[in-house]
């Protein structure tokens, strides 16, 4: 178990300085109006400051929330680079001035954390963002559980990359990684986050449906990330057609490896809705592919998208969705997650829509659509697996 340890240094020029210590994220709290989190390289992780919530993301991407009052939405937004350049700058300025008035009071381990974030200025920001490039293709998206996971690319994009409404892996084509250059993705990684790997507490596997892999290839992907990074649960997608193509013993053996949840989009339990998206497979063989991974002892997190199909088939894409999940039997390691959908004026989903002639939902409908996916889905699974919200514009790696 994680220890943490917490001082508070009062001083007559700053207040009430409180530091926590834990052993791989050190958060400095001043008179509890801001507050700033670094990993122990002294990479800012979070801050709260003028009311806003950031998120630093090791991409080099900073995410700013702001939780407004109801009705009001809550604001989500990545910032420019020069705006990320512009707050490394704050934060390093404010920091350095709570360092200058307690120096003095700390003990020699705070003293090395303060080194390590006062080095982790913009420059070094820049070199970050520049060995990430360099490591990683952008990581589009992960489940929300698996926001602190290392995410590895044993796979760059997505084998059918078709869907209407999905737009995460159009800019690049499906590739496999080679246990060589796996290796050395691995290698670039861990110089990459240096002792901020600490603060990871598994691995997912990118990008959108790796484990749809041959099996001797997973094999020897696999046996990679165990030599480098032994000990670890693994995590990934995989789209329903390419959960279909492997065996009970197949899942079984990567059970073994430390697989432990495979994600998969159901998107709707309703063939008319699901026929809308363009995605491989159907309901039904998700119930059958689910049953045969369960049966292996490895976990799901099945997606559902809220929205799609408009106004018009609402009514059955809720009530065919939650029979779906009924009838996958669903329970405590597994998850359910409901995606509101996001999709721009020009993307294949919306023109088809329109061709349709069906009205999307609007934004109170579709948090109503949202409320009753949810509860449907508790009662649904009888409260067994846990159902949550996914917006993928949260997300940041
Ligand atoms: C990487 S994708 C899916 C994993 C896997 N490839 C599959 O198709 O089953 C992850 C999830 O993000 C969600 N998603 C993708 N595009 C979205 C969009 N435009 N709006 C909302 N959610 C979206 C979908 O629910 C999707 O299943
Ligand atoms: S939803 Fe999944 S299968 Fe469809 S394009 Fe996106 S990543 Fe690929």
């Amino acid at each position: 178990m994680d220890t943490a340890t917490t001082s508070v240094i009062t001083t007559p020029e700053l207040g009430s300085i409180h530091i926590n210590a834990r052993p791989w994220a050190l958060t400095i709290s001043d008179n509890l109006r801001a507050t700033f989190t670094f990993d122990r390289e002294g990479r800012p992780l979070s801050c709260f400051l003028n009311g806003g919530n950031y998120r630093f993301g090791i991409s080099g991407d900073i995410l700013l929330k702001i939780v407004a009052a109801p009705p009001a939405p809550k604001l989500r937004q990545l910032l420019s680079e020069d705006e990320c350049v512009r707050l490394h700058a704050t934060v390093h300025a404010h920091v350095a001035r709570i360092v200058a008035g307690v120096t003095h009071a700390l003990s020699d381990d705070l003293r090395g954390w303060f080194a390590q974030i006062m080095a982790w200025d913009e420059d070094r920001a820049l070199v970050n963002r520049r060995m990430f490039q360099s490591t990683y293709l952008p990581i589009s998206i992960v489940p929300p559980d698996q926001y602190r996971a290392l995410v590895l690319q044993i796979t760059e994009g997505c084998s059918w990359n078709r869907c209407t409404f999905c737009s995460f892996y159009r800019d690049r084509h499906f590739r496999v990684k080679s246990p060589v250059a796996l290796r050395q993705h691995i290698q670039q990684v861990k110089a990459l986050l240096g002792r901020g790997l600490g603060m990871r507490r598994s691995i997912f596997l990118g990008d959108a449906n790796a484990l749809i892999v041959s099996q001797q290839r997973l094999r020897e992907l696999l046996q990679v990330i165990h030599d480098e990074l032994p000990a670890q649960d693994l995590y990934a997608f995989l789209d329903i057609f390419g959960a279909e193509q492997k065996t009970t013993d197949e899942y079984a053996e990567l059970r073994a490896a430390g697989v432990r949840r495979v994600y998969i989009g159901l998107e709707s339990g309703d063939e008319a809705v699901f026929n809308l998206l363009n995605k491989p497979g159907s309901p039904q063989q998700c119930i059958t592919t689910v049953e045969r991974i369960k049966m292996a002892g490895i976990h799901v997190g099945i997606i559902l998208l809220a929205g799609v199909g408009g106004q018009s088939l609402a009514p059955q894409h809720v009530a065919q969705s939650l029979s779906v999940l009924t009838a996958m039997g669903l329970d405590a390691g597994d998850l359910v997650y409901i995606s509101p959908l996001i999709v721009s004026d020009d993307s294949d989903y919306t023109s088809r829509m329109r061709d349709l002639g069906i009205v999307p939902l609007s934004s109170s409908a579709l948090d109503t659509q949202m409320d009753e996916l949810k509860t449907g889905a508790r009662l649904a699974t009888q409260g067994r697996p846990r159902v949550a919200l996914y917006h993928i514009e949260e997300w940041l790696y």
